[in-house]
């Protein structure tokens, strides 16, 4: 099974980078399962209905979220019946969404999983480590996929190696600088953090300008998302069914 995960998208670049490259990676890729970290979609902080459909109907089959998840109000109006979208696990508010999406892919029980980091993080619940393991009592699986959204490289190096016999691949999300450490370990497929895909010429997704007015005069800032030309970032997985394990990784960064 090829798994193609693609990192936070920002904004309006970042989904026009994302339909713009799509047509090009399912044919170079031929990947079997499209994940795509949402968090980020609606003008830089959370996700609406309309560009959770339009992801769908673009062919992914799994839209996951981070700390922005419920930044916009309308999301408690769909979430629930959004069958392909899922929230952190161990984030609050914990009453509404859900942490896990199960398919089934060739026999296999294969089940995609949010989890949230506990460091510099806001609003965390739980810790990320006991929720993964009551998450995999609850929901027996053969393959596990994880998107870790959290800000600590060690944190999501002590979870990778924590879990890399039980989960297939784990990828971190939200500082939205890809690292180059993709990597098997164990069974499983990791790399610290994905990236994201948004404004190339930007910090973050965020307009350049506003945020170095923010570091030299030490202010605050408003969040305007930079609407330059987007990059896209994702790694694409090969996950041996039979033996449960990962077999190669590879970093996919788009340039404008
Ligand atoms: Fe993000
Ligand atoms: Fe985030």
């Amino acid at each position: 099974m090829r798994v193609l995960f693609i990192g936070d998208i920002v904004g309006k670049s970042g989904r026009n980078a994302l339909f713009e490259h799509l047509p090009f990676l399912k044919e170079k890729y031929s990947y079997d399962l499209l994940i795509v970290n949402g968090e980020n979609s609606a003008h830089g902080k959370g996700i609406t209905k309309k560009i959770y459909e339009s992801f769908i109907k673009a062919g992914v089959d799994c839209v996951t979220l981070g700390n922005h998840a419920f930044s916009k109000d309308t999301i408690y109006s769909f979430i629930e019946d959004a069958d392909k979208l899922i929230r952190p696990a161990n984030m609050n508010p914990q009453d509404i969404g859900k942490p896990v999406l199960l398919l089934e892919y060739e026999g296999c029980k294969v089940g995609i999983f949010n989890i949230y980091g506990s460091v510099f993080m806001d609003n965390v619940s739980a810790n990320p480590f006991k929720t993964m393991e009551e998450l995999i009592s609850k929901y027996p699986c053969d393959i596990r996929i994880v998107d870790f959204h959290g800000e600590a490289t060690s944190e999501k190096y002590a979870f990778m190696h924590y879990f890399k016999k039980d989960v297939q691949m784990i990828v971190g999300t939200h500082t939205h600088i890809q690292t180059a450490d993709e990597a098997i370990h164990g069974n499983c497929a990791f790399i610290c953090d994905v990236g994201m895909t948004g404004a190339y010429e930007s910090v973050l997704g965020r307009d350049t300008y506003e945020v170095i007015n923010m570091f030299y005069n030490e202010t605050t800032s408003r969040y305007t998302v930079s609407e330059n030309a987007g990059m896209l970032c994702g790694v694409v997985v090969d996950i041996d069914l039979q033996n449960r394990k990962a077999v190669r990784i590879e970093r996919i960064q788009i340039k404008p």
